[in-house]
């Protein structure tokens, strides 16, 4: 295809672009940066390379003209409202999201859902293709974009195509209920590299490769025969675990900061000063396990094991996908969970739970991280949970303590949080209740650990994994040595930073 715009060497694709446009005081939409974990994750990457970002502003219409923010080129994707519908909020989040979180809810399945989610995915990988780099590299991102590497392949042969996937990949028995399955694992062997949380979740995908579509596979990788006689034009693709992290330096440093450090203490005035303080972030989404967190603390206050003004807890609850009806539900049941607490337990002027449904800046979650004595983060299923991993970033102090589910994909490096199973109330009682009263000494250990950890694999150091992966496939690449690592993470770093300081220069100097 001919190329006519600018082109760049690395592309990125997601469902949403990084930034939403927010109406000013004059009616004036403007762009902001949006909150969330993979916006954060891949921002700090992408400040180091000559980087586009394909993705849907989060608007119904036709897109926008690619316009540049905070130094990153943005390229949007238009979608109507029917789009909106059939792909995002009905295929994306109501046929595949329930597959692959353990069908916590059930699946629901329609043809018409499926073509609009095929013609969504071709738009974006038209737009990757129009303004990719020869021999470009092409990062496509989650769930929604499954179809999008076969169709970049099909339409720019010459570039490399990873695919990251932030939630968990299914076992074979659940996957094999998508009418489309076949169609799905045939978009996603368009990659050069398909990364995973897990090596779990990468091995549920060779599985499916194998017991469903008869190909074959070996340790981590899955060769394609093509039609024909040629044993030899057959492509290998390579599966395997890359998970994701957060950017430990920058939280590190923000939650060190005087402002964040006194907004943390007056979140704790304000609430009373509780000797205990307990806080639950989450997405409002069923996997999230809200209800069970919430359930297990109700139990507490009954058993007279805690009471307010002594014991609080913060539930902090994301506004998340709220035209879907799954989720229009939860909403409902946690408003009425959170008002049953609060007419039976709360002491006067000291309410059991205060309950937030809203959005946060940075500065303010990190002043919630460090005020909270015990984090509760109890999903069901996650693919990773990067809120665990920011809440011991935050914690330069060492102080706090982390209750985290079995079923994240972060459990798999935070060994040392107070583990729990959140099917299990009983037990998650106990874990809280374990947080609450272990010895200072004891949550120091444990904090210190999951932050050397937390800080060792950093989003840079996942940026990098997932990039020298994607260079080597199908091969693994070496292993570095440790000093080769810190080296070239150094080198980002400085690139990010000399980067950042060009691109400022550049946009207040248009020329
Ligand atoms: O982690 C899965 C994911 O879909 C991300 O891609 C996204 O950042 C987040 O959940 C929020 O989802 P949504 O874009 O549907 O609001």
């Amino acid at each position: 295809m001919t190329l006519v715009g600018p082109t760049f060497d690395l592309v990125v694709a997601a469902n949403r672009l990084p930034v939403e446009r927010v109406l000013d005081a004059h009616g004036v939409g403007r762009w902001h940066r949006s909150p969330g974990g993979l916006v954060t994750a891949l921002d700090s990457v992408m400040q180091g390379h000559d980087a586009a970002w394909v993705g849907w502003s989060g608007e119904a219409g036709p897109a926008p003209a690619p316009f540049r923010k905070d130094g990153l080129h943005l390229i949007p994707v238009g979608m109507s409202p029917v789009e909106i519908q059939e792909y995002y909020e009905g295929f994306s989040n109501e046929t595949l999201w329930p597959i692959y979180h353990d069908v916590i809810v059930p699946a629901t399945f329609h043809r018409a859902w499926w073509n609009t989610y095929r013609t969504v995915n071709h738009r974006f990988a038209q737009a990757i293709a129009e303004v990719a780099a020869p021999g470009a590299r092409i990062w496509v991102h989650d769930y929604q974009l499954q179809l999008v590497p076969a169709m970049v392949r099909e339409l720019r042969p010459d570039v490399r195509i990873g695919w990251f996937n932030h939630i968990p990949f299914p076992p074979v028995q659940l996957f094999a209920q998508l009418p489309w399955r076949r169609s799905v694992v045939e978009g996603l062997l368009g990659a050069d590299f398909l990364g995973f949380q897990r090596t779990a979740d990468a091995q549920n995908f060779l599985r499916v490769c194998h017991l469903l579509l008869g190909m074959a596979t070996k340790a981590d990788t899955v060769t394609l025969t093509p039609p024909g006689d040629d044993l030899c034009a057959g492509r290998t693709v390579r599966a395997a675990a890359i998970p994701i992290s957060v950017d430990f330096e920058e939280l590190d440093a923000l939650s060190r900061t005087p402002t964040v450090v006194a907004r943390a203490a007056q979140i704790r005035a304000s609430l009373g000063d509780p000797r205990i303080l307990i806080l639950g972030v989450a997405r409002l989404d069923y996997t999230k396990g809200i209800r069970h967190g919430l359930k297990a603390y109700e139990e507490l206050l009954r058993d007279k094991q805690i009471a307010p003004p002594d014991v609080t807890l913060m539930q902090v609850a994301l506004p998340s996908r709220e035209r879907v009806k799954a989720y229009r539900l939860l909403r409902e049941e946690v408003a009425g969970t959170v008002g049953r607490i609060n007419g039976e337990y709360s002491a006067f002027c000291s309410p059991a739970v205060h309950y937030l449904h809203h959005f946060y800046p940075r500065a303010e979650m990190a002043a919630m991280f460090l005020a909270a004595d015990v984090m509760l983060v109890t999903p069901l299923r996650d693919g990773m949970n990067l809120i665990a991993k920011e809440y011991v970033a935050c914690r330069h102090d060492l102080g706090g303590a982390l209750v985290l589910s079995e079923f994240t994909g972060a459990w798999q490096e935070l060994h040392e949080a107070f583990i729990c199973n959140p099917h299990d109330i009983e037990g998650v009682k106990q874990t809280i209740m374990g947080a609450i009263t272990a010895p200072d000494s004891e949550r120091r250990h444990r904090m210190k650990a999951m932050r050397e950890r937390v800080a060792d694999h950093d989003v840079q150091r996942w940026a990098i994994d997932y990039l020298e992966a994607l260079a080597s496939a199908p091969q693994n690449p070496h292993a570095r040595s440790r000093a080769n690592q810190a080296e070239e993470r150094r080198i980002e770093r400085a690139n990010r930073a000399n980067r950042s300081a060009s691109d400022t220069a550049s946009e207040r100097n248009p020329h």
